[in-house]
């Protein structure tokens, strides 16, 4: 439970450093989904509320970023509007897993598709994060995920299984049944018994008939993303990695 508690400090430390070092007046802003994210969240509404910060126009990654921007009176614009016409300065999110040249793990909260699109689309990357989601290799502690669309389920699991994954059809909590994404879709959480290539992979896992989108966030074909990472120490310190 104490251990719990200071995770979440860890989360809104991580968050607020970020956002205080990185949000100005007047961004397109992407906003992630999950436990640290949702800090970045409410961290700009408070700086909005107290007028410190102005005319955010801001993207939402899932429900439940947009549900809190919402509560918050963050104004959030579709991608595909005037207001942010496909492009933001800016995005901020966590992460399941940072690797050594700051490579990720995403989708652990199932918002994988839309985050990719909003890192991709973003000039700049924030990713924050608590140290223990440091690691040498992706993909060997935390299952990666890949989103499918429903008729794919087996035929998708059989050529991950090819590639030498083992895929599990990720299950909901609080509902009978599969996790569904806010896109309709499935989630396949895979796991390799040896550590694989990021880059490779990302690409490669894409090309399987059915597969939306997976959680290895390397880059754009022919771009490295390198995001700007804050890691929360245990002993209250953060540290920055990245431009
Ligand atoms: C959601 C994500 C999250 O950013 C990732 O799962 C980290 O979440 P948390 O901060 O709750 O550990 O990718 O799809």
């Amino acid at each position: 439970m104490e251990e719990q508690h200071i995770t979440q400090e860890m989360k809104e430390a991580a968050a607020r450093a970020a956002v205080d070092s990185l949000v100005c007046s007047g961004m397109k802003l992407g906003l992630g989904t999950g436990s640290t994210a949702v800090h970045v969240i409410r961290r700009v509404g408070e700086l909005l509320a107290r007028g410190k910060l102005k005319d955010i126009r801001a993207f939402a990654t899932s429900f439940q970023s947009e549900i809190e921007c919402e509560k918050l009176g963050i104004p959030v614009f579709p991608l595909n509007s005037r207001e942010l016409s496909g492009g933001l300065d800016l995005t901020i999110d966590g992460a399941d897993e940072v690797d050594p040249r700051s490579r990720l793990i995403k989708g652990g909260g199932g918002a994988l598709l839309i985050e990719k699109i909003a890192a991709y689309a973003s000039a700049s990357y924030a990713i924050v994060v608590d140290e223990s989601k440091l690691v040498e290799n992706l993909g060997v502690r935390f299952p990666v995920p890949v989103e499918v669309i429903p008729e794919a389920r087996v035929t998708a699991a059989l050529a991950l299984e090819k590639l030498g994954a083992q895929a599990a059809l990720r299950e909901a909590v609080r509902k009978a049944g599969p996790v569904v994404t806010d896109h309709g879709n499935l989630i396949l959480d895979i796991r390799f018994a040896a550590p694989q290539d990021p880059a490779f992979l990302e690409a490669e896992l894409n090309r399987i008939p059915g597969v939306v989108e997976n959680g290895f966030f390397t880059g754009p074909p022919g771009r490295v993303l390198v995001p700007r990472v804050y890691i929360s120490r245990a002993d209250g310190s953060i540290e920055v990695r990245g431009n």
